[in-house]
């Protein structure tokens, strides 16, 4: 039996979730799978009622659980930041989930892209650190202190910035830090990965010709972490990267990113195998509660109208399971999502006619039969 938490947030965030769970209640049925699932009501709508994005008690019952099944959160009513960072990036940090797992692969010739070959990426994007930290301010006095204090589960690190200047202007900044030891822990488990997927090479991106500092020690600590385990490395700036990854695809294979050229990459990445919402990810901390949600945010723009995509969502829920230990069922939800595709049977995003619960639907009825 696994407690599973499950926040289906806003937007599209309720409708793509709904169709996850309609797959995990079916695998109860025909597998030997049990869940002790939970709702919470965190998102925009308590938000705007209370006040209130995570609070202590969330995360007590968060802390409890086997795993986390999160839709998404975004609400143009709320401005950009309060959601995401008080609710995405504080269970992220909250629960130490370094590791941002976002595999794309190839589904044969769907989206826009003519591709000439398969391919199957697995991005490992680092989750806790870079410029997500939230160390920022505005320097709009002349002669001014700002202490920043840095929590994460490894450190506390505690920065005192002092600003002088004589002209007159706003200075705005974001501060991007990477912790040595932060690196080397995230560096080991793209390695370990590897290697247990005989890979022999790891791609590396970021951009250590311009940030030379934050990439330097980046550089670094992976290329120590790759002696180690006698693999490969090949550094690819973040630019070269994203125009790689249109023409050539098929020539990655474990792919490991700082957080936010990750948050980028993986969203084209996503899009190269056919639409944003067919993307799944895991927020991994190997010892603790991981988080599994798709990549696309709550697509204000298209919810409530039945046509999100759920399958970003339904192989989050395989992530999911994978990571449960349950491999077996989570390659039958993936086989179902294959020859549901296979069918043509698919949402607009992909240019089909089919709606978001037609698609849940017959992914549970492949599994129902097969
Ligand atoms: P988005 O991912 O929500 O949408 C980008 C585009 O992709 C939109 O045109 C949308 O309609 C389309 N799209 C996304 N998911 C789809 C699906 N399942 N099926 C079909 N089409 C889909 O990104 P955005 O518009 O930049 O952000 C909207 C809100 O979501 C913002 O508030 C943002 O901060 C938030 N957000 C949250 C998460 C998260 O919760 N993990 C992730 C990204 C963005
Ligand atoms: C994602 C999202 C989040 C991120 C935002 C909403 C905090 O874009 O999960 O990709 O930037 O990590
Ligand atoms: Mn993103």
């Amino acid at each position: 039996m696994f407690r599973i938490a499950v926040i289906p947030g806003d937007g599209i965030g309720p409708e793509v979730i709904g169709e996850g769970l309609k797959v995990l209640r079916t695998l109860e049925e025909t597998d030997s799978l049990k869940l002790d699932t939970m709702q919470l009501d965190i998102g925009a709508s308590r938000y705007l009622q209370t006040g209130k994005t995570l609070t202590d008690e969330d995360l007590d019952i968060l802390g409890k659980q086997n795993a986390i099944y999160f839709g998404a959160v975004g609400d143009p009513r709320v401005k950009p930041g309060i959601l995401e960072r008080g609710i995405i990036l504080s269970m992220r940090s909250h629960f130490d989930q370094y590791i941002n797992l976002r595999p794309v692969r190839s589904w044969g010739n769907l989206g826009r892209l003519k591709l000439t070959k398969p391919f199957n990426i697995v991005f490992f994007r680092e989750n806790t650190e870079d410029f997500y930290l939230g160390a920022g301010g505005v320097i709009s006095k002349k002669n001014q202190e700002i202490p920043i204090a840095i929590e994460r589960s490894l450190y506390r690190l505690d920065l005192n910035l002092t600003a002088f200047y004589t002209g007159d202007d706003d200075f705005a900044f974001e501060i991007g830090i990477l912790s040595r030891r932060g690196v080397r822990r995230f560096a080991e488990y793209a390695a370990n990965y590897a290697k247990a997927q005989g890979q022999t090479k790891i791609t590396v991106v970021d951009k250590a010709n311009v940030c030379t500092s934050l990439y330097g020690l980046w550089r670094e600590v992976f290329s120590s972490v790759a002696e180690e385990n006698g693999i490969d490395i090949d550094y690819v700036y973040v630019d070269a990267m994203s125009q790689a990854l249109i023409r050539n695809p098929e020539k990655f294979h474990v792919v490991a990113t700082p957080n936010m050229f990750g948050d980028i990459l993986t969203d084209l990445g996503a899009e190269i195998q056919g639409s944003l919402g067919l993307a799944a990810s895991g927020n991994i901390n190997p010892k603790g509660v991981s988080m599994f949600e798709p990549v696309h945010g709550s697509a204000p723009d298209i919810a409530g109208r039945g046509i999100a995509n759920p399958i970003g969502a339904i192989l989050a829920a395989k992530l999911m399971l994978e990571h449960l230990g349950c491999r077996e069922i989570a390659r039958r939800v993936e086989e179902a999502v294959e020859q549901t595709i296979e069918k043509g049977i698919v949402t607009p995003d992909l240019g089909g006619r089919s709606t978001t619960k037609e698609v849940g639907d017959a992914i549970v009825d492949y599994l129902v039969k097969h």
